[in-house]
This record gives structure tokens, C-alpha cells and sequence, in this order.
């Protein structure tokens, strides 16, 4: 059983790169089955949600040529049938983007229902509500959907709920229906417009992705396309926020400082120092970071899928942080593992209050989830002594080379899979 020891106290110190992003990617690589024609996709990152995707599809028919880690050609021309059955797909929550895909495509999809990580319940309701104003007929039979449609009709649909997954589901299957769709209260976040982008390059007519608007012209069919995908948002505020933990100095190289506005507001807020570049943020640690409030909200507002990392800064903070999680009910089970290593927090509900300590002590921990497991690792960075983090495939789900990157920042960490590695772990990096 793989797991990560740590030995922390050492500030993260120089110079990290960005892979793509993970949740752009996995829409791209479903929609890349919408046509017969060679899609070219680069910056692909090479973590396990990725692989399971194209898995799939390869499954379903398509060839893959993966030409190298980043790169994939994909030809969906000797796809043989809508049936997705690997078993893996419901290990990933964005296996329902085959459905928007296949249903554009085929006007039909068999697949099994998502699984991703444990933070709530999670359901699919608005997705569905968009593919039957579109004109499918979709029924849940047991674990598994079946969505189909004679024809599939442009339509006016408002999200009840502002959901990334419906958003670019939804936008899927209206690429290829006939007529116009309006989707209203669509997400808005970084990826909905990256795979809009990757739409359009294939020929749908897609405008207004990144507003609450969008509106889908269907067109006949789409064409084979080149697109390199945008660097991943959450793994770079990740990195911000390693460099705030650990009191250290980190140049985060190959992101879009747009996307990270939010977590560049709270770091300042919090005492960093940032210095903003074209396509790089440097971000310096301070002594001891300030107390702050954090609220999740849908892209621009602070992401969900940071709130750990954010939480795990304000643990070493000098006074009391709140963090209200707006987006999923079940986000905060990584307080009792920091717990563990000395911080102090008392949730209630949707709203966790965190009393900074000075120091944060190294313990056996496990990862409860994917960002959960990354905002581990930083406290492990940052404590004193050792730390083991168990459960860490959730981590290898989304950051790409997540150890490599942080072992080129000075940080002691490995991937040991026995006692015995441990204790040599132990052993080089005694003092
Ligand atoms: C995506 C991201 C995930 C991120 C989340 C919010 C992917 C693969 N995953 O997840 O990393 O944390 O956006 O930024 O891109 N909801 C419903 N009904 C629905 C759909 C969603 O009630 O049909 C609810 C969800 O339970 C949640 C909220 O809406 O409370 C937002 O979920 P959504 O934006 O859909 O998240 P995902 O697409 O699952």
C-alpha cells in the first residue's frame, strides 16, 4: 500500500511548473469522441482520473496514440458502441461527460453512474433536466443511466443549481442538437470555457462560455482539431498555498493569472507577499500568516476545491479563521487528520472555525480525498518531526509528478510502500 512520509520544517524554496488541468481535461478527451475525424490534444496531464478516461473511451472503440505523457491522438471514427462498462469510470465522477458526448453524437449513451470523491451526495438531477429539455428520454436503472433521443432540439434551459458538470455536459450534447439552446446560470469557472474552446475549434458554435449565458447553435457535425489545454487552476493554488504553509518562496510558472485571483486576494489578505508576471505568480511566505474567512462560491468566487489548502494555512495562523463551504456538505473530514497533528477546529454544519496554532506536530494520517489529500501534504510539510499519509492514490487522481515537484522544491517527502522504506527514509534524513 503506497503511502507518503514526510519529514517537515524546511520552507518550499524555487521554482515549480503547472500541468494541464485535470477537470478541463477529462471534458475534452469525452468530447473528443464527437467526431470521426484525428483530435491532437496536448498539455494532457499524466495522473490516474486521465488515464481512466481514456480507458474508457478506448473501450468504447476509439483509437488512442499516446504519443507521449502530455500528448494524445484520438480517432472516434471506429467507435463501436455507446456502452461504457469499465469498471473504473465509477471510481471518477466526470464519467457522466461520456453521456453529453455520446448523446451529441449517437443520440445515445449507456453509462454507469459517477462515483469521484466522497465529498456529498453529489447528484446529476440538473444534467438530466438539460438532456431531456434537449429531448432525451433518460432512465436510472440501478447504478447505471441510459439516456436516448429520436433527435435532440435546441431548447432554453435554466440551471436550478450552478453546476460545472451540467454546464459543459449540457453544452456537449447541444452542440450537435438541432437549433439554438440558451443555457442560463451556467458555471462560469476556467474549464467550462476551455472545453467550450475545444468545441468550437472542432466547429460547434458555442458563445458566451464564462458568463451565466451561453448559447449553443447545434451543428451538423464536428471536425478533428489541435488544442493544447490550459494550465490546471487548483494544482497552482495548491502550490500558492504550499509556499504560504511552509513559510517559503515559490515561483508557480505556467498559469493564467486571471484564474487565480481569489487565492491571490486571500494570500495577501493572509500576509504574503506576491509578485504577479505574465504567466507566473511568486508567492513568499510570511513569518506567521494572518487570520482570515473564506467562503466557497462558484468561480470567481474562492473554489471549493481549495478550501482544504486554504483551511490548513489558517491551522498556522496567528488567531481564528472561519471557513463557510457553500458548494458540497462533506468537505471537511480532513480537520479531524489535521487534528491529529495538532490543529484545532470545531465544525458546525456548513461552517468549520479554525484556531491557528504555532506549530502543526507530524502523525499518521490518511487522505479522505483528492484536494483533501494534497492540503495533508502541505501540513506535513510544514509540521515538525515525520508524517505518514496513507491513502494517497486520491492525491495521484489529479496532481501530476505531486512528489517529483516537491522534492525539486526542497521538500523531504517519498513514496514508500513498506516499513522497511520508511525506516530508510528515516534513516537519510535524520539530522
Ligand atoms: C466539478 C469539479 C470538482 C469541483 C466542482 C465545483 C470536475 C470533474 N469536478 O465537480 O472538482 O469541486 O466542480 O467547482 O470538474 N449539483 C446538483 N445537481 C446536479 C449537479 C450538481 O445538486 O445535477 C450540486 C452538487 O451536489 C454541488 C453543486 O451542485 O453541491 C456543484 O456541483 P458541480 O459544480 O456540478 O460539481 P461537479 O461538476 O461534480
Amino acid at each position: 500500500m503506497a503511502q507518503y512520509i514526510m519529514k517537515g520544517g524546511r520552507p518550499l524554496n524555487g521554482e515549480v511548473n503547472v500541468s494541464g488541468a485535470k477537470n478541463a481535461a477529462l471534458g475534452i478527451l469525452a468530447a473528443a469522441v464527437m467526431t470521426d475525424e484525428n483530435v491532437l490534444i496536448e498539455n494532457l496531464p499524466d495522473v490516474r482520473d486521465i488515464n481512466v478516461m481514456l480507458d474508457a473511451i478506448r473501450e468504447l472503440g476509439a483509437t488512442i496514440d499516446r504519443i507521449d505523457r502530455n500528448t494524445v491522438r484520438i480517432n472516434a471514427s471506429t467507435v463501436s458502441g455507446v456502452d461504457v462498462h469499465s469498471e473504473n469510470m465509477r471510481r471518477i465522477r466526470a464519467s457522466y461527460y461520456l453521456i453529453g458526448a455520446l448523446l451529441g453524437k449517437y443520440k445515445r449513451a449507456n453509462v454507469p453512474l459517477p462515483g469521484g470523491c466522497a465529498i456529498g451526495a453529489r447528484p446529476i438531477d440538473q444534467h438530466l433536466k438539460g438532456f431531456r429539455a434537449l429531448g432525451a428520454e433518460c432512465v436510472v436503472d440501478g447504478d447505471k443511466l441510459s439516456a436516448s433521443a429520436e433527435r435532440l432540439t435546441g431548447s432554453h434551459i435554466y440551471l436550478d443549481i450552478v453546476s460545472v458538470g451540467a454546464t459543459i455536459n449540457i453544452m456537449m450534447a447541444a452542440a450537435l442538437a438541432e437549433g439554438r439552446t440558451i443555457l442560463e446560470n451556467a458555471a462560469k469557472e476556467p474549464h467550462i470555457v476551455d472545453v467550450a474552446n475545444f468545441l468550437n475549434s472542432m466547429g460547434a458554435s458555442i458563445r458566451g462560455a464564462g458568463t451565466d449565458v451561453i448559447r449553443i447553435t447545434g451543428v451538423p457535425k464536428l471536425h478533428g482539431t489541435e488544442y493544447s489545454i490550459i494550465p490546471d487552476q487548483i494544482e497552482a493554488g495548491t502550490f500558492m498555498f504550499a509556499s504560504a504553509i511552509t513559510r517559503g518562496d515559490i515561483m508557480v510558472r505556467n498559469l493564467i493569472p486571471k484564474h487565480m485571483e481569489a487565492i491571490s486576494a486571500k494570500l495577501l489578505e493572509m500576509g504574503c507577499i506576491i509578485w504577479e508576471f505574465d504567466d507566473a505568480i511568486r508567492v513568499v511566505g510570511a513569518q506567521r500568516l494572518r487570520p482570515t474567512n473564506v467562503k466557497t462560491l462558484p468561480y470567481p468566487g474562492f473554489p471549493t476545491d481549495m478550501q482544504p489548502q486554504a483551511s490548513t494555512a489558517m491551522s498556522l495562523a496567528k488567531g481564528t479563521s472561519v471557513v463557510v463551504e457553500s458548494i458540497f456538505e462533506n468537505r471537511f473530514r480532513y480537520l479531524d487528520e489535521l487534528a491529529r497533528m495538532g490543529g484545532i477546529s470545531k465544525v458546525e454544519g456548513s461552517t468549520a472555525t479554525i484556531t491557528g496554532v504555532e506549530k502543526l506536530k507530524g502523525a499518521q494520517i490518511k487522505a479522505c480525498d483528492l484536494r483533501a489529500g494534497a492540503a495533508l501534504v502541505m501540513a506535513g510539510l510544514a509540521a515538525e518531526g515525520y508524517t505518514v499519509l496513507s491513502d494517497i492514490e486520491y492525491i495521484q487522481r489529479g496532481y501530476e509528478h505531486f512528489e517529483q515537484k516537491l522534492r525539486n522544491l526542497g521538500a523531504q517527502i517519498a513514496l514508500v510502500n513498506s516499513d522497511e522504506e520508511i525506516r530508510e527514509f528515516m534513516r537519510n534524513t535524520a539530522d
